[in-house]
């Protein structure tokens, strides 16, 4: 698996344009396109980064960070999923980063999303959706989630990079993604869930096991 990351995110270079601001995402495979742009020697202007983690990692390959407020949009942010159906409609926050993921994406010319061939799906639903909740709000959000038809765990802890906790949904029946991101989005004490439906993917890079890569964007072209 770990070389289909690295494939994914070797490929994923191909498609950053020298001194430009890259929106960079959060995750394992994201740290393998952080390690790749290290060793490229591509030279960025600087990168808005989806989480602290990400943060850390670009300091130390020498690479500017920058306020989303001051750069304005972004032409491209990358970034991995926790699954992709067809569409490129995702589930993300497995590493508890949706929130500020959400944001470079709805900020960004293009989402570039890189994954290994294991996170493809028909239909979202086996990982199971985190959605992210101000702690105040924890029992209530779970007791509305119950009601829309999961089975809601707390992810013991975990505080996100906003102060916030995760509430890991399993079981969900996730026939219509933008519906189901509206309605969860919609509990009071809900920051945001890990569904990127409204706003997915524009292009997919899929990384296999023989180092082999893929690239599908959103029209299944
Ligand atoms: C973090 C995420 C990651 O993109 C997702 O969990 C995939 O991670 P990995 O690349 O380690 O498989 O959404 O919040």
């Amino acid at each position: 698996m770990q070389t289909a990351k690295a494939a994914a995110a070797k490929a994923a270079l191909d498609h950053i344009e020298e001194g430009s601001i890259l929106g960079v995402g959060t995750g394992s495979t994201v740290n393998c396109l952080i390690d790749a742009i290290g060793e490229s020697g591509l030279r960025l202007q600087g990168a808005v980064a989806s989480s602290v983690g990400t943060e850390k990692r670009l300091k130390a390959i020498g690479i500017d960070l920058l306020d989303l407020n001051s750069t304005g949009t972004l032409d491209l942010y990358i970034d991995g999923a926790d699954e992709t159906n067809p569409a490129l409609e995702l589930i993300k926050g497995g590493g508890a980063a949706l929130t500020r993921e959400k944001i470079i994406a709805g900020a960004s010319a293009k989402f570039l999303c890189i994954v290994d061939k294991s996170k493809q799906v028909n239909v979202l639903g086996a990982f199971p959706l985190p959605v992210e909740v101000i702690p105040m709000a924890r029992s209530f959000a779970a007791r509305e989630l119950l009601k829309l038809g999961c089975d809601p765990e707390y992810r013991d802890g975990v505080i996100t990079d906003n102060g916030n906790v995760i509430l890991d949904c399993y079981r969900f029946n996730i026939a219509n993604p933008k519906e189901l991101e509206h309605a969860v989005n919609a509990i009071p004490g809900v920051v945001t869930v890990g569904l990127f439906a409204l706003r997915g993917a524009d292009a997919l890079l899929v990384g296999h096991d023989d180092g082999n890569t893929e690239l599908i964007d959103a029209q299944g072209g």
